[in-house]
């Protein structure tokens, strides 16, 4: 398996392009089942999720072609979707189980087709992730679903039809499941407190330009009027609000300097009053975002939220900014129930972090020194990248395939900022 050296204490000065979201472009790539026409993406991140998801698309008889970047100035690469005909309606373990965004294809799937199968997702690093929202807010719009031999089974033989969704909790992809799945139920859906992320956004956006008719979008109740069909559509992925903030860290941790390209201040409010606080400022640019250390780092105390609160996705790498900080800070994931496993590794590189149930208290220390350390998820992988880049020293971070999942070059576009980073190929 590939791993990343990094000697840490350079200071990082220069522009970051931020791709297109993650987030975003699983369920834009999901959508395309709804419709027999062709789906245009732009900007799509060059990542291992995207594959995957192409991959169980693929299997499910999408034709799919990748060409060039996208027109407007978008980093990323055109995708084009298209779901003439469908080949199967089951999404198999073996694809599920490397990533659990393809629950995404349980409502758009029963919607176009009448029937999904998708094996349960099970859970992962950072909880037990389950997906009974998910299932309640379909069967509210007429599904049958049965739970058998891990795989969820819906069927709506006569179609969908609209109903009242009420989350007990926000959801994002179940948000995003309900709402694929309503475009196509015949008459109204109320999606009552419906997740606000951007990235449910411009999946709203992309299914009304697909010719779907829904209120409320960017608020917490969305109303949807199935159609009988969508159409073609061309549609670019929102930038990732959380590669953004990642990098925003990143200048702080090193006392850089850093303008992010294509980055939206509006996707970040929450994010950048903390930071402000921390003594990071962050200012709008005509191209995305400058963030720049003002003196010293202080510790803030953090709670993460659903959408506009503080987003669980940067809370590993907050942390990470943390240890090095003057004070002391607190820091509650209130999302997941297992989101610390980055403490660990960040302890052996010197933080000092006591962690009491979902509160973690990080006391600043001077410096942290490089060690050889072990990513576990996606967000805690890159937090112990920050690390690595304030500490004296060399950090080696193993298991990078978890970061690959969620970041497009990040050993590149850090080095290109004056990181010394680099991919150790393992030895085939
Ligand atoms: C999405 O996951 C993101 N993934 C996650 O990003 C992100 O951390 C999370 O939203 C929260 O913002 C994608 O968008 C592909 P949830 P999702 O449903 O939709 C509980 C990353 O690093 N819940 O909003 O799976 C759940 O256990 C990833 O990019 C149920 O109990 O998260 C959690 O405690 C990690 N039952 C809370 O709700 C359900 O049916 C929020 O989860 C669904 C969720």
């Amino acid at each position: 398996m590939d791993s990343i050296r990094i000697k840490g204490g350079k200071t990082l000065k220069g522009r970051i392009p931020i791709s297109g979201a993650k987030n975003a472009a699983l369920p834009l790539l999901a959508s395309c089942l709804l419709t027999e026409e062709t789906l245009t993406l732009g900007n799509v991140p060059h990542l291992a999720d995207i594959i995957t998801m192409s991959n169980l698309l693929g299997q499910l008889g999408v034709e799919i072609s990748l060409n060039g970047t996208a027109p407007g100035g978008y980093t990323g690469r055109v995708m084009e979707l298209k779901a003439a005909t469908l080949s199967g309606i089951t999404a198999p373990y073996d694809l599920v189980r490397k990533m659990r965004a393809s629950i995404l294809v349980l409502g758009p799937l029963l919607a176009r087709a009448g029937e999904a199968k998708v094996s349960l997702p099970g859970g992962c690093a950072i909880g037990s992730r389950p997906v009974d929202l998910h299932v309640t807010a379909l069967q509210k719009l007429g599904a049958e679903i049965t739970l058998d031999n891990g795989y969820i089974h819906a069927r709506a033989p006569k179609g969908l039809t609209g109903g009242e969704i009420i989350f007990p909790m926000v959801t994002v992809t179940g948000t995003e499941n309900a709402m694929m799945a309503a475009t196509l139920a015949k008459g109204e859906t109320t999606i009552v407190n419906a997740a606000r992320e951007p990235e449910v956004v411009d999946l709203a956006h992309c299914l009304v330009a697909m010719g779907a008719q829904i209120e409320g979008i960017g608020s917490d109740r969305l109303r949807i009027t199935g159609k009988d069909k969508l159409h073609a559509a061309r549609h670019n992925v929102v930038p990732d609000r959380i590669e953004a903030g990642t990098f925003a860290m990143a200048a702080a941790i090193t006392n850089g300097e850093m303008e992010l390209i294509g980055a939206k201040l509006e996707h970040l409010n929450s994010v950048a009053t903390i930071l402000a606080e921390a003594g990071v400022d962050i200012t709008e640019t005509s191209e995305g975002l400058m963030v720049r250390r003002l003196n010293s780092l202080n510790g803030v105390d953090v709670m993460t939220e659903p959408y506009p609160g503080f987003p669980t996705d940067l809370q590993a790498q907050m942390m990470a900014l943390m240890c090095v900080a003057n004070g002391a800070s607190m820091i509650t994931e209130t999302i997941f129930e297992n989101r610390f496993m980055h403490v660990p590794e960040l302890k052996r590189m010197g933080a000092n972090i006591t962690v009491h149930n979902s509160s973690a208290l990080v006391r600043g220390v001077p410096l942290l020194t490089g060690a050889p350390v072990m990513a576990t998820d996606l967000r805690a992988s890159v937090s112990l990248a920050l690390a690595g880049l304030a500490a004296r020293g060399e950090t080696t971070l193993n298991r990078i395939y978890h970061l690959d999942r969620g970041y497009e070059r990040l050993e590149e576009k850090l080095a290109a900022c004056g990181a010394d980073i680099e991919r150790i190929k393992e030895a085939a």
